[in-house]
């Protein structure tokens, strides 16, 4: 086998073992923030919990946030804090996440899918007016793999129709629309701090507002339905139905650490997303990322999609994916596919009866609300199609670590007429 032969055909890897250092990088900062919130007295919504709200609302240009334990709570928070409720429709993109839409059916609301637009992956925003109904109460716009949804659109629409808007910012950090950061355009916003997050504290999220009374209807729920925060004097009464939402100091005291280095590391993955796109432009059979003008992209995640009129294959599209990227992580590359399933074609929407007895589709009028995947053509070839990947982009790498993968990906799709998904996956 020679250097040139495709590593999934036992040929030599493109990427020396060790290239990829672990996400996130931890420094003294950090531990001495997490030893000192061992060593303090408050475990739960303690010090690092307030501060930690104060830092991130600072950060991002909000007037209040609330530090939860994912960001699912926070988005179900949004959903609860704009006046979503039974039998409310809410509009959300075909592709993302699981929890962009069963957040909604978490306060007994409707998901309506809108389909993507292909370049950008995010909702199209030409085809929300359509999907609108007297029943619809408020748009959920996913700022997917940390490229902005096009925001002047969706708030004129928004403005247009009496429409709350929540922005799913869970993967968009320091992402922007025209100069302006993603979690200041819509009513409220939801940022996830998971392990995979451009801001990660293990586990976590954050609620983010401009509005009292937005913040104040998310932070009911928040903790029990009760209308303190535990660091005020707690009177222990549910005011309204409430979850256990909060985020612990411990946490907290990781996100505030890695909150100071945050401007960093972003910094660091738009070096790295630029540095990839001129090393891959050009290559033919890949589709790469756009960052249309007005937009600032953070390049959470670089997904590309396999260009296959270009390649001329005209086999099954996900099985000859899937084989390239098992082709390229033999390479040593981390690429994935994150969701081989749109929203839409999921049982939990399907079946319509998240809460059993129909609920809350049959039991709210909302039965023609359509789920055939047929009708999301675009996030499901989009599906079909890409893979994706984060680690590359992350600090601490740099330069050689994405000139190692720009190799891999090169020396696959130079030899792309070799992929062979029957003899790559029966592997
Ligand atoms: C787009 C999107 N929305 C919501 C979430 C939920 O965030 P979490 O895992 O913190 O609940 C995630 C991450 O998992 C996500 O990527």
């Amino acid at each position: 086998m020679t250097q040139s032969t495709l590593a999934i055909y036992g040929g030599a890897k493109a990427i020396p073992a060790g290239t990829y250092k672990k996400w996130p990088p931890i420094d003294d900062t950090d531990r001495q923030m997490v030893m000192a919130s061992l060593e303090s007295a408050n475990h739960a919504h303690g010090f690092n919990c307030q501060a930690f709200e104060k830092e991130f609302a600072a950060w991002n240009g909000n007037q209040f946030a609330i530090t939860t334990n994912s960001g699912t709570a926070a988005l179900h928070m949004g959903i609860a804090a704009c006046g979503c409720g039974a039998g409310d429709q809410v509009l959300v993109t075909a592709y993302s996440w699981s929890s962009s839409a069963t957040a909604i059916i978490h306060h007994n609301a409707v998901p309506v899918f809108v389909d993507i637009d292909f370049d950008t992956i995010n909702m199209d925003v030409d085809k929300i007016e359509a999907a609108i109904t007297p029943r619809t109460k408020a748009i959920i716009v996913v700022h997917l793999h940390g490229l902005a949804v096009n925001m002047e659109k969706v708030m004129a629409i928004a403005k247009k129709h009496n429409l709350k808007v929540i922005e799913d910012a869970c993967q968009a950090h320091g992402a922007m629309y025209k100069g302006r950061k993603v979690g200041t355009w819509g009513d409220c916003a939801a940022f996830s701090f998971n392990q995979n997050k451009c801001l990660c504290s293990g586990e976590g999220g954050m609620f983010v507002a401009n509005d009292e009374a937005t913040y104040l209807a998310a932070r009911q729920l928040w903790s029990f339905g009760e209308t303190r925060s535990p660091a005020e004097s707690r009177d222990y009464h549910a005011y309204a139905l409430g979850w256990m939402y909060r985020n612990n100091d411990l946490t907290a005291a990781f996100g505030r650490s890695q909150l100071a280095k945050l401007n960093g590391f972003l910094a660091t993955q738009r070096e790295n997303g630029a540095l990839l796109n001129k090393e891959l432009k050009g290559t033919k059979g890949l589709i790469l990322p756009v960052e249309p003008k007005d937009h600032f992209h953070n390049w959470y995640n670089y997904t590309s999609r396999i260009d296959f009129k270009a390649i001329g294959y005209t086999g099954d599209k996900s099985l000859f994916r899937d084989a390239v990227v098992a082709a390229i992580q033999a390479e040593g590359a981390p690429v994935g596919v994150w969701q081989k399933f749109i929203l839409p074609a999921m049982t939990v929407f399907r079946a319509k009866n998240a809460y059993g007895k129909g609920c809350p589709w049959h039991c709210q009028g909302n039965d023609d609300v359509n789920y055939d995947p047929a009708h999301f053509p675009v996030a499901q070839f989009h599906t079909d199609t890409h893979f994706g990947m984060t680690t590359p982009l992350r600090a601490p790498q740099g330069a050689d670590a994405v000139k190692h993968t720009a190799a891999a990906f090169r020396k696959v799709f130079e030899r792309i007429g070799e992929i062979d998904p029957a003899k790559i996956l029966k592997k």
